[in-house]
Order: C-alpha cells, then structure tokens, then sequence
C-alpha cells in the first residue's frame, strides 16, 4: 500500500533532526508498538533558565521504524526543545501531527508514540532526581 506522506513529513524523514543519542542524558524514554514492532528512544538533558525553571536543554531520539514514526520523533524534540519540563509534558500528539502539515489517517498512533517516549523520559529524569535527593538526605542524616 502506498501512503500519501507530505513534503513535510518526507523532508523530516530523509533528513531527521536531532537524531542520536545523548550519552550523558539526564533521563532516557523508550517505547515500542508491539502491533508493528516500531522503536523509539528520546533522550533528554536538562538545564535552568534565567528564573531558575528546569527547561529541556536537549532532546535527541533513535527510532526503528517507519517513515512516521520517525519525522514525528524529529518533530517532538523540535518542539520540545528549550521548553520547561511542565510545558514539554502537555505536549500533545496532535501539535505533533499538526506541526508535521497532518498525517495519513493509519499513522497517527506514530505520533502517540512519541509523546510517549518524550514523557518517559521526563518520569526517568525526575525518579533519577528524586534518588539522588533521597541519597543526600540519607548522607546528611549519618
Ligand atoms: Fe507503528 Fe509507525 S507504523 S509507529
């Protein structure tokens, strides 16, 4: 079956931004759609703005799959980007699919996918903060 995929998507797709892995990431989201076996990692770096909020400093992704799957991966960690980790949080599929100029109707679970592994990564990043504050607790505490 042939898919009608826009310049947009096909731009994205042959030519993904933000694609790799962050080797010191500060929290790692990995999901995979066990109906047509497609792989996605986002990793995440985060930072403080000048009022002090976390914002997502980088965001990089590694995905097996499809031609969707992968320029929506690209296109979350474009929108997600420099935003705090609230904002980035109530990222939703369709500003994805909307940024991508809209999606073939049986591709748009792609798009879950990566506000998927965007939020596991933010829930890894904040579960690896909370040990590390408990650890200094438990250090001062000695
Ligand atoms: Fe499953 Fe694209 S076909 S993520």
């Amino acid at each position: 079956m042939t898919l009608n995929y826009n310049k947009k998507v096909m731009k994205l797709f042959m030519n993904p931004k933000n694609m790799g892995e962050i080797k010191d990431a500060d929290g790692i989201g990995k999901v995979g759609n066990p109906t047509c076996g497609d792989i996605m990692w986002v990793y995440i770096k985060v930072g403080k703005d000048k009022k002090g909020k976390e914002i997502l400093k980088d965001v990089k992704f590694k995905t097996f799959g499809c031609a969707s799957a992968i320029a929506t991966s690209s296109m979350i960690t474009q929108i997600a980007k420099g935003k705090t980790l609230e904002d980035a949080e109530k990222i939703k599929y369709q500003e994805v699919v909307d940024s991508l100029g809209g999606l073939p109707a049986i591709k748009i679970h792609c798009s879950t996918l990566a506000t998927e592994a965007l939020n596991m990564a933010i829930v890894d990043y904040k579960k690896k903060k909370e040990k590390q504050n408990f650890n200094k607790l438990k250090l001062k505490k000695r």
